[in-house]
């Protein structure tokens, strides 16, 4: 009996390690190479293929066919009512499209749920903030960590030594997570209580936490002003590098859009009416009928 404890015992540690070991590196991979588009394999990380979403009658998204390449940041953009949001909800399992395909990493996904789609590597943040309001800075990323985290029944009830070294490790790990976003020392704050750009921040932390391959971020700048943009910029960027991501960001902000995005598909009445590079869509007609040419009236109008 007395052997077979010793045994047990050590398994777990074992396990611990591992655990520990695997958080660790998460956390603090390097920045030796870099993640980019020009590394990518033949096979897209996310594809659709002839996607639709009609909402009584209303055709929302028709006919979408996108790739997204492994280490690419694609812009999507598009007039308000376009079909970008839904686009994200039918990719997370928030809808269910009418018809098509969504491919990740060429497995069918279509019409997962959003919990299937995040643990198998597709994380989201959502136009209108959507955090944990009650909670902690912290506690909004440990539930994120809790996605790739398995305690056992048996430890959770006895809480045996192994589920508090889990528990230290997943808090040493999201204090590490926070502070690569400049939130470390708001980790015992209410995340309600956050001024709006560290909410913005916290919605991306919290998005990585749990480990994705894939971001989808939904006009992650809304509200933001020229110098909160500019750090989000080169946050994105540093992201994609760390945690190896694939992007695909929706935004209204062209600065942005245009500076950082690899390929931009444009999506007008719920159909795609150009991809390309930003200098391309820059000087498509179409996109300028419909889209761009409109927002600079607009701006120049509101004068800013
Ligand atoms: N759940 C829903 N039920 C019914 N109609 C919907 C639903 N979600 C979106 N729509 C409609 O689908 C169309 C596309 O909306 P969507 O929110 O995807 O646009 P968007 O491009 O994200 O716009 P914005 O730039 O304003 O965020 C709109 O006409 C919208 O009213
Ligand atoms: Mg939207």
């Amino acid at each position: 009996m007395c052997i077979l404890a010793q045994v047990l015992n050590s398994g777990l540690e074992l396990v611990l390690l591992l655990i520990r070991r695997e958080l660790i590196d998460l956390y603090q991979q390097s920045d030796n190479g870099s993640y980019t588009m020009t590394d990518s394999p033949a096979q897209p990380v996310l594809q659709t293929q002839g996607m639709s979403k009609s909402f009584r009658g209303l055709q929302a998204l028709q006919d979408i066919n996108l790739t997204l390449h492994p280490g690419e940041i694609m812009g999507v953009i598009g007039p308000n009512g376009a079909g970008k949001t839904t686009f994200f909800n039918c990719l997370t399992g928030y809808l269910r499209p009418s018809a098509g395909k969504v491919l990740f990493k060429g497995r069918d996904i279509t019409g997962q749920h959003p919990p299937v789609v995040a643990r198998l590597g597709i994380a989201r943040t959502f136009q209108n903030i959507r955090l944990f309001g009650a909670l902690s800075v912290l506690d909004n990323v440990r539930v994120a960590q809790q996605l790739r985290t398995q305690f056992s029944l048996i430890e959770v009830l006895t809480t045996l030594p192994s589920f508090s070294c889990k528990e230290r490790a997943l808090v040493e790990a999201a204090r590490a997570h926070l502070d690569l976003f400049g939130l470390a020392d708001d980790a015992d704050r209410e995340a309600m209580n956050l001024p709006y750009g560290a909410q913005r921040r916290l919605e991306i932390a919290r998005a990585l936490a749990t480990g994705p391959d894939v971001l989808l971020l939904d006009e992650p700048a809304a509200g933001m002003n020229a110098s909160e943009t500019d750090t989000l910029h080169q946050m994105i960027l540093q992201m994609r590098e760390r945690f190896k991501l694939s992007i695909i960001m929706v935004e209204h902000d062209m600065r942005l859009i245009m500076g950082l995005c690899e390929r931009i598909t444009v999506l007008n009445y719920g159909r795609v009416l150009a991809v390309g590079k930003p200098d391309e869509i820059r000087q498509n007609e179409a996109v300028i009928e419909s889209y761009l040419g409109k927002r600079s009236k607009k701006t120049a109008k509101s004068g800013s």
